[in-house]
């Protein structure tokens, strides 16, 4: 009695520690798998599972050819197993023109098992039907923002061209009603002259005054470029990163646009596209066989007089490319979507918090770190720290 009284409840705590476990482990399963797709996206601009060689080979039954201490040293850095003289590694690597495929040191051995899986499973995420649903969805999602982005853009570029011709319409108008007021006296209603001369001043104005700010600016700015590159069939529906072409981003003033050897990486394998059939890809043979760059149109331009540096927005800022740059991923042909103003600067700078606490960058402003402890202040924006002096921004 006494004996099957106590094992009643441990086998209860047993069985629901079990329930809790298989619970526990099967959200932590689906929440893995799902990041495995995310991060496997960025291998899809060159591997396929099952769908023939890309830029690199097939990653179907890959994970049979080589162990997986070999896959997951190779796949944060291949080059680095290619130099060590590694005899698996240096095969692939000549078998494919010795194209070196990019190293991935911000993935953990976890995360590269977690791809390994899912390359194992033929690219499937554990429940699979909501997973296809999802991807549907996002589908959908994309397609509306491209054209919301697209057509955002076309509508102030078209407010802009409508201001003007209203602005020439009513200097017309104008122009009619004070002949009419002062010679020929056709309207007894001397009222009207008034509301259009008045009304027509305005719309004037008001076109003048956008003309005079924006002379010299260009926003909405959307060049045509010498090879129809888009950033919607790279960083959007294949996902390469921003930075594996701007790889200076983070390191330099310069974002810089990526030399003709970068796209070689890939097209050196992808010859054709799916809008533009070997005609636009040809232009970048073309580019290296006569060892010309390519003549790309810059769009966004400041003027000399300004000092940017997107190292200290990217990495130190920690600002995302689209903060300044809109939805790129989204766009087929690259527009400048804000005015690069200096009130545009100031603006985001005044607003816009640092990471002001444990950042060595910050240690001298003393000051400011004790209003923020004796709780006189909550954060500390670009502004207090220098983002508004002109030093900082005028040579
Ligand atoms: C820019 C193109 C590119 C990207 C992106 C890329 N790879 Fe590769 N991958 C290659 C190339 C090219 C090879 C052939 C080996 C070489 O040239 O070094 C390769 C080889 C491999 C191999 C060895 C295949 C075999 O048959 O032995 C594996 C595994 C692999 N890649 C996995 C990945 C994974 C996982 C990712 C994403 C985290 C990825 N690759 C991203 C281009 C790429
Ligand atoms: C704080 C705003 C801001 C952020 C964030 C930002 N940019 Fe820029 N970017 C600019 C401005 C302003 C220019 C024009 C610079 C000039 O004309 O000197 C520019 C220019 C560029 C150019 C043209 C080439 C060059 O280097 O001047 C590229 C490419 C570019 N940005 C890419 C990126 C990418 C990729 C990211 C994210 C990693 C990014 N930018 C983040 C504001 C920003
Ligand atoms: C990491 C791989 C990668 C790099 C780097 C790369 N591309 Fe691509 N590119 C692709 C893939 C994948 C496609 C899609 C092919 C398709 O339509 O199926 C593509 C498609 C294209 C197309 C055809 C688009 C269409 O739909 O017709 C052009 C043009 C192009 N790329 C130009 C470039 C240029 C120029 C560069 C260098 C600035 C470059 N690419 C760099 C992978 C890459
Ligand atoms: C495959 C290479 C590639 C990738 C990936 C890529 N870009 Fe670009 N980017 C280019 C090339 C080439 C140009 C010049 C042609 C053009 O303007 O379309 C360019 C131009 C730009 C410009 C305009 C620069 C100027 O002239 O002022 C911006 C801004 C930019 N990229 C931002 C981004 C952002 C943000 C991402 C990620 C979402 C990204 N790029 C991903 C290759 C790439
Ligand atoms: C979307 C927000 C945003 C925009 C737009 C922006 N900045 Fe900044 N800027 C920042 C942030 C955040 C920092 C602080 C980075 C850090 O932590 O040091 C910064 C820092 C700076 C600094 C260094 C200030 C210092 O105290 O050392 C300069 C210079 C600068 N920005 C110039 C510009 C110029 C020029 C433009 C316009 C062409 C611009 N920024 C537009 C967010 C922005
Ligand atoms: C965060 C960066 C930033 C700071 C701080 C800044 N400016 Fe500017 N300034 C700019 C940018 C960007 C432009 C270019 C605007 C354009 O092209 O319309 C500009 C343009 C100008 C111009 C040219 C007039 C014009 O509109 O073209 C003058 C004059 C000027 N700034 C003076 C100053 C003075 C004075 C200060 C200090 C009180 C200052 N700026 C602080 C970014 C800054």
């Amino acid at each position: 009695m006494y004996v099957t009284v106590k094992k009643l409840p441990v086998k209860g705590l047993t069985s629901f520690l079990f329930l809790f476990f298989i619970l526990l482990s099967s959200i932590s399963v689906h929440a893995q798998t799902a990041e495995a797709a995310k991060n496997f996206a960025e291998c899809r601009a060159c591997h396929t599972i099952g769908g023939g060689r890309l830029v690199g080979p097939d990653l179907k039954g890959v994970t049979e050819k080589h162990s997986e201490k070999w896959l997951v040293s190779f796949i944060r850095n291949s080059q680095e197993m290619v130099k060590s003289g590694d005899k698996e590694a240096v095969k692939i690597f000549n078998e494919y023109s010795k194209i070196p495929m990019p190293s991935h040191p911000a993935l953990s051995d976890a995360q590269i098992k977690d791809i390994l899986l899912y390359i194992k499973n033929g690219g499937k995420v554990a429940g699979a039907g909501q997973a296809k649903e999802k991807s549907n969805v996002k589908k959908t999602e994309a397609t509306e923002t491209v054209s919301a982005v697209e057509h955002n853009l076309n509508n102030q570029r078209e407010g802009r061209n409508n201001l003007g011709i209203t602005a020439l319409i009513m200097g017309i108008l104008m122009l009619l009603s004070l002949i009419d007021l002062i010679f020929t006296h056709y309207l007894k209603a001397k009222w009207v002259h008034y509301i259009i001369v008045l009304s027509g001043l305005w719309v004037v104005g008001e076109w003048s005054y956008d003309f005079a700010t924006s002379l010299g600016r260009q926003q909405y700015y959307q060049p045509d470029q010498p090879i129809w590159f888009s950033h919607k069939v790279h960083a959007g529906q294949n996902q390469i990163d921003c930075e594996y072409c701007h790889f200076t981003a983070e390191t330099s003033m310069h974002a810089g646009i990526p030399p003709a050897s970068v796209c070689m990486n890939c097209h050196s394998q992808v010859k054709q596209g799916k809008r533009t059939g070997k005609k636009e890809i040809a232009k970048i043979y073309a580019a290296i066989r006569k060892n010309k760059p390519i003549k790309w149109v810059k769009v966004d331009n400041l003027p000399d007089f300004v000092y940017f540096n997107h190292e200290q927005h990217v990495k130190v800022g920690k600002l995302d490319c689209k903060e300044c740059h809109g939805d790129v991923a989204q766009m087929d042909q690259i527009a400048q979507v804000n005015d690069l103003s200096m009130g545009w600067c100031l603006d985001c700078h005044r607003k816009h918090k640092v990471q002001f606490v444990n950042n060595k960058f910050y240690a001298q402003y003393k000051a400011l770190h004790d209003k923020l402890k004796a709780g006189k202040i909550k954060d500390v924006t670009v502004k207090m720290v220098g983002g508004e002096d002109c030093q900082k921004c005028h040579y």
